[in-house]
């Protein structure tokens, strides 16, 4: 069992601030009976900034800290990634990391507003190769407003990723509503913690993992699956979602703006 979300790697980011932490953090994960987690640091246009080799190393450090306590865990590199106007040539360039260096990118929007150049990102990061999973889309302001936006994305290839502590209640009760609300439309693929620290942002997979199963039979084992396949660069599965909407999606918008002569 994956988590695919978490601030493990110590002194990077606001996530775990020493060795110590980050251990009591793998030690709760196995205990929750995770085999593996992905350290997705915070990965910005300025400021928390790694390159793919350096958090490689610094994985690859902890990794080691994590042997020799003999705890069973694997941490994968990854990072979540802020949107930012230039994140495509960035990535054309291999300065962002992906998830375990494939082709699925954790990509992060402003939790109030989504800037005029996030579907223009969106599509030119798919165009070229990734695969997008933004994190916890029941956080949004505006998905939350409005699920229309979300469900038009999941229609494009888009990948929603459900932060467990949301179904929990940390992050108040309309992220609550809004997580259940993605989990019954089918359009959440992926499960992480988030995790961050020992306390309030804390390791809940488990639980999160327990109340998701009484929504539907089957969903968290597809979820878990899903997380597999994200760290194996496999094709996830994906249930159309059952919101169906007759809206022009970006994709199309984008593929005519783009086709078009820019002269007449
Ligand atoms: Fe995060």
């Amino acid at each position: 069992m994956l988590d695919i979300h978490s601030h493990i790697l110590p002194g990077v980011d606001d996530g775990a601030r020493n060795i110590e932490t980050a251990l009591k953090i793998a030690e709760e994960s196995v205990r929750q009976g995770l085999t593996g987690i992905v350290a997705t640091p915070h990965f910005m246009e300025e400021g928390y900034r790694m390159t793919p080799a350096e958090l490689k190393e610094r994985v690859e450090r902890l990794q080691k800290e994590i042997d020799d306590k003999g705890l069973q865990l694997r941490v994968y590199p990854g990072a979540e990634v802020f949107i930012y106007p230039s994140l495509v040539e960035d990535f054309e360039k291999g300065l962002v990391p992906t998830i375990n260096d494939g082709r699925y990118i954790l990509l992060e929007l402003p939790l109030d507003r989504f800037p005029v150049y996030t579907e223009e990102v969106l599509y030119n990061l798919k165009a070229a190769g990734t695969e997008i999973i933004l994190c916890h889309p029941e956080r949004y302001q505006e998905i939350m407003k409005n699920p229309d936006i979300f469900y038009n994305w999941v229609k494009e290839g888009i990948y929603g990723q459900l932060n467990t502590g949301s179904i929990l209640g940390v992050f108040g009760e309309r992220v609550k509503k809004t997580a259940v609300l993605l989990l019954k439309s089918n359009t959440i693929h992926l499960l992480g913690s988030d995790v961050h620290s020992l306390d309030r942002r804390k390791q809940n997979f488990r639980d999160g993992l327990e109340r998701i199963a009484l929504l539907k039979d089957g969903l968290v084992e597809e979820l878990l699956e899903n997380n597999q396949r994200v760290i194996n660069n496999e094709k996830l599965l994906s249930n159309d979602a059952l919101y169906n909407k007759k809206k022009k999606g970006f994709m199309r918008k984008f593929r005519e703006y783009f086709t078009k002569p820019l002269f007449v």
